[in-house]
């Protein structure tokens, strides 16, 4: 269980040997617009996809014991499409919100957004944040959802809190440390994320996690992610659990 008070950054780097279920799973969803594109459907269609998919696997996660998982949902680069595919997305998003939240409170999901939000509309702002309201006595499991979310926004977004602090005398800038700096980061609460899965046949990182992925075994996945299923978050978590995590030592 992920207690949000206690657990802390002290321990995520030091549980080494034999990996086995994933505390924090972090996932990148990515292939939704190729998966529709194959299918001679529109983009939008990817997404509606992608959406019931993301359903089933926080389901699926919470079955298999993960604690924390952290999906990607829209990047703070992904205001860069078109304008019609961002208010599809807003649509879905805020649909989404509202429809899934009381399914997630009677299933012991805590839900919270990280990313920077103020550009959203109102609406799903709003609805973002009746959504936390609602599921914020649960404990079973945390789903973090990524939006306009960008690694490094996340870092400079620390700098600036601390920085805050240091200009108004509540800090000392010889204090900041890196736990201090990670106490500012967006997943200060949660254990750093142990498995990260990237879907849909990209290698690369697109700005997600930079800070919080420093120690994370990295798989990465063929399948579009609307077609990820239970069945495929299972392999993932099997291959994790073959792994040897050093962390530095021998
Ligand atoms: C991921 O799927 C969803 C978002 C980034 C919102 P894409 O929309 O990136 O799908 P592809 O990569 O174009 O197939
Ligand atoms: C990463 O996917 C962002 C999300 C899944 C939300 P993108 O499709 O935006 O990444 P790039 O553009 O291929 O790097
Ligand atoms: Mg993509």
């Amino acid at each position: 269980m992920a207690d949000t008070q206690t657990s802390s950054r002290i321990s995520p780097d030091t549980a080494d040997g034999p990996a086995s279920v994933p505390r924090h799973v972090a996932i990148v969803m990515d292939g939704n617009g190729r998966w529709a594109a194959a299918r001679g459907k529109p983009r939008t269609s990817g997404h509606a996809a992608g959406a019931r998919a993301a359903r089933d696997a926080v389901e699926a996660a919470r079955r298999s014991g993960i604690e924390v998982l952290t999906l990607f949902a829209f990047s703070s680069e992904n205001w860069r499409r078109p304008r019609a595919e961002v208010r599809v997305l807003m649509d879905l998003f805020l649909r989404t919100v509202r429809k899934e939240a009381p399914e997630l409170r009677a299933n012991g999901i805590r839900l919270r957004f990280i990313g920077a939000r103020d550009r959203f509309p109102e609406a799903l702002q709003r609805g973002m944040r009746r959504a936390e309201l609602l599921t914020a006595e649960n404990a079973d499991m945390d789903l973090l959802v990524a939006v306009d979310y960008g690694g490094r926004w996340d870092i400079a977004q620390a700098a600036r809190r601390l920085a805050e602090d240091c200009a108004a005398g509540r800090l000392d800038p010889a204090d900041i440390d890196e736990d201090r700096f990670a106490a500012a980061m967006s997943l200060a609460k949660y254990p750093a994320p142990d498995l990260f899965i990237r879907t849909g046949r990209e290698r690369r990182l697109s700005n997600f996690l930079l800070w919080d992925l420093a120690y994370t075994e990295m798989y990465f996945s063929d399948i579009l992610w609307p077609d990820f299923d239970a069945g495929a978050l299972a392999a993932a978590v099997e291959w994790f659990g073959g792994r040897e995590r050093r962390f530095g030592r021998v």
